[in-house]
């Protein structure tokens, strides 16, 4: 019965999964690690994990240096206790016996994500969260995959993960308060300060974020103002870090889309949400932003 099930109570999360290697898994587990969990790295592809592990080094690196300026010994110790924490697998099987948390980072396809999460729930123990990091999709369109829809929620992070303080900490009607309160409790080990969000559209910070992003679009192309100009604007007169054009770039043009596309096509008459031909041509033609060299602005190539 659901209310009788024991999930890993709050504090209580010190075994972690993080699924999928690419940019917020591998900043996921480098969180975990650094924090205190045992974290293990799924990914099928080998490269893929080899790739994100030396990333991850690069990165605690980074976060060293900053949190232990002058005392490069007390640093060390830090990278070599955060590397110790966490390791890289093709296979979840030996981790997951005793996880007290998964949560999910592949790429944006509900079908994978649900079939991924039958697969899981089939081995896992009872006492196991499952969550996942979807930008975009409803989490619980995922969660009916498996028969712990109390035990599933949406942990939600942002790039760069090491760097930005927030997690969004999502629930669906049917999970239960003690899930909820350990997610919770898990984002506060993770260091990072939680909100609240139901399982609405783009949670807190997308909802707000894209439609941001794609006035700004419509703007250049009704000729209101140039990209360089609004990006500018946004920054000294808004006191935004990036601006919509350069955050765009950085999230990836591709990313933009995906999440566009899909909630037009469930929500056809938010104008919100309507999209843009500016848009669909750079991506069409491989413009992805910083990781394919050009978005909205040209970069040199690392
Ligand atoms: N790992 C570790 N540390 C890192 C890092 C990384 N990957 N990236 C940056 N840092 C650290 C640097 O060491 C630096 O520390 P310092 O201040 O002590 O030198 C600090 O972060 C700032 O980095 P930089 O000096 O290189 O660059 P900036 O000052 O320009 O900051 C930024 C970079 C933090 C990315 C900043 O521009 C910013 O906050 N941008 C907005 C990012 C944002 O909005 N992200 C959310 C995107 S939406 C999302 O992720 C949701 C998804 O679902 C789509």
């Amino acid at each position: 019965h659901l209310s009788t099930t024991s999930v890993a109570r709050a504090g209580q999360i010190h075994e972690m999964i993080v699924i999928g290697g690419g940019l917020m898994g591998a900043g996921i587990a480098q969180v975990g690690a650094q924090t205190g969990h045992k974290v293990t790295l799924v990914d099928l592809n080998q490269e893929v994990l080899d790739r994100s592990q030396a990333r991850i080094q690069a990165s605690i690196q980074r976060v060293a240096k900053k949190q232990f300026q002058g005392d490069p010994s007390a640093g060390e110790t830090f990278v070599q206790s955060a590397l110790a924490n966490l390791q890289i697998a093709t296979q979840p099987h030996a981790a997951l016996a005793t996880a007290d948390l998964v949560v999910e980072a592949v790429v944006e396809n509900l079908e994978l994500k649900r079939k991924i999460f039958q697969e899981y729930d089939a081995i896992a123990p009872a006492k196991t969260i499952f969550a996942s990091n979807t930008s975009s999709l409803p989490i619980g369109d995922i969660a009916t995959a498996t028969q712990r829809l109390d035990r599933f929620g949406g942990l939600h992070f942002f790039n760069p993960v090491p760097v930005m303080k927030l997690l969004e900490v999502i629930r669906i009607p049917e999970t239960s308060d003690a899930t909820f309160q350990a997610m919770l409790d898990w984002g506060q080990a993770m260091k990072k300060t939680t909100v609240k969000c139901q399982d609405t559209p783009g949670f807190i910070v997308n909802r707000i974020l894209v439609p941001t992003m794609m006035e700004a679009v419509r703007m250049v192309e009704r000729g209101d103002a140039s990209t360089r100009d609004v990006d500018t604007a946004m920054k000294l007169g808004a006191g935004h870090p990036m601006g919509p054009f350069e955050l765009a770039d950085y999230v990836g043009l591709d990313t933009v889309k995906f999440i566009l596309d899909g909630w037009h096509a469930k929500y056809p008459d938010q104008p919100l949400f309507k999209p843009s031909d500016m848009l669909n041509q750079l991506v069409d033609s491989g413009k992805f932003g910083i990781k394919s060299g050009e978005g909205f602005y040209k970069y040199e190539k690392k």
